[in-house]
């Protein structure tokens, strides 16, 4: 089998990049060792920046994000009790952010593929891919059984941290920089109407909190934990309290609307980037080349903004056989990803208690609070990080 460009992952980066490279007139296929059904029930994130929701209209799966999304214009910061709200659109010019849910985005990716004669394989076993450096870099896996080796000018590895594609580069031609944090996030669904119409980050001595939302029926709450957590220690009625002490206002003036929890788990938390994101002819894309905590809701946002920028490579390269923007990927992309990976480290920082920090730095902690909710510049700074830097940052 033959393609132009080969996808392995069919993640927010492989689909997306699938539908622009189409767009182009490129032709792909997406190769996923997943079920649609699995892909399309799977939790993750829920922020998409401005940028990413641009896009999304722009190219035309963006009705049912516009129809069943929410749209903020602000989020709330809550330390020790008090409540500040940035307020993201008067900040930034007119820009905001829109909750709703990856697996949302996915699955009108999947059928806006569909729609238009893509070809995803899905459940593919056995993936591996090779002849990186040559003229024709080869994807194989079995699918029913059968052996299939697809030839492909180049492949695209958006497969995710846990991945094939980022292990085949050899590793001495990688640098990878990581730092883990000592917490995790417990997040649950809840069967409750929202508690907050912006979401809440939330520092309390007993450690940092989120409130967020999935719909007018369920939200979606987090709380920072040992990343080794069990949650079989945790009954619902000990999440509620965990959350109501953490989330609690000095005025008694806000409330948490409680409901069935439907589901739990643990999240760890780190941040990794490999360089270069490129090896002959395959080119890393999303969290296959980077991993950043989920407190600055980026992990998406930047695999999109990976893709924007391969795609309009490929296109050039298909266009005129000039490689010049394919030989920039990794650096373009690189200079943006650094920007998210310091403002999600910062977020983090702000708004987690480490183990064995002290009094001093719970107080340097609440003297960032000050700082940023009290200086016009500091907000800002805060919210053109959050609303997304422009793509070229
Ligand atoms: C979410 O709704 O899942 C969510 C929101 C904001 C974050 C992370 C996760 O920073």
């Amino acid at each position: 089998m033959r393609t132009q460009v080969g996808i392995v992952g069919a993640g927010p980066a492989g689909l997306l990049l699938s539908h622009l490279l189409h767009l182009a007139g490129i032709d792909s296929v997406v190769v996923e060792v997943r079920s649609r059904a699995d892909i399309e029930a799977t939790i993750r994130a829920g922020v998409l920046e401005q940028g990413t929701v641009d896009l999304l209209s722009e190219i035309g799966v963006g009705e049912r994000m516009k129809r069943e999304g929410f749209l903020h214009h602000g989020i709330e910061l809550r330390f020790a009790g008090r409540r500040h709200r940035i307020d993201l659109s008067a900040l930034t010019g007119g820009k905001a952010i829109m909750v709703y849910a990856q697996h949302e985005v996915l699955k009108d990716l999947i059928q806006a593929r569909l729609d238009t004669g893509g070809q995803i394989v899905f459940e593919a076993e056995g993936v591996s891919v090779y002849d990186l450096t040559s003229d024709v870099p080869t994807i194989r896996y079995r699918k029913d059984g059968e052996v299939v080796e697809l030839h492909c000018d180049f492949i695209a590895g958006c497969d995710g941290s846990q991945g094939v594609c980022r292990p085949s580069i050899p590793p001495r031609l990688l640098n990878v920089y990581e730092r883990h944090y000592p917490f995790g996030w417990f997040g649950i669904l809840a069967a409750a109407p929202p508690s907050t119409e912006e979401l809440i980050y939330n520092l309390h001595e007993r450690g940092f909190a989120l409130v967020s939302t999935r719909s007018r029926q369920i939200q979606r709450l987090y709380f920072q934990c040992d990343p080794k957590e069990d949650i079989a220690d945790w009954p619902d009625a000990r999440i509620w309290h965990e959350l109501r002490t953490r989330l609690a206002t000095p005025e008694g003036d806000w409330k948490l609307i409680e409901g069935p929890i439907t589901q739990k788990g643990v999240i760890g938390m780190r941040s990794m980037v490999v360089e270069p994101m490129r090896h002959g002819r395959l080119f890393l894309a999303g969290d296959a080349a980077h991993i950043v905590p989920p407190t600055g809701a980026k992990g998406l946002n930047l695999a999109v903004s990976d893709v924007r920028v391969l795609a309009d490579a490929l296109s050039a390269f298909y266009r005129t056989k000039d490689e010049a923007l394919l030989d920039g990927y990794s650096a373009t992309c690189l200079r943006r990803i650094w920007k998210a990976q310091r403002f999600s480290w910062w977020m983090t920082s702000m708004l987690h208690r480490f183990p064995g920090s002290d009094a001093f730095q719970m107080r340097v902690q609440l003297a960032e609070f000050d700082y940023v909710t009290g200086s016009r510049a500091a907000s800002t700074a805060l919210a053109e990080n959050y609303v997304g830097l422009p793509l070229a940052a």
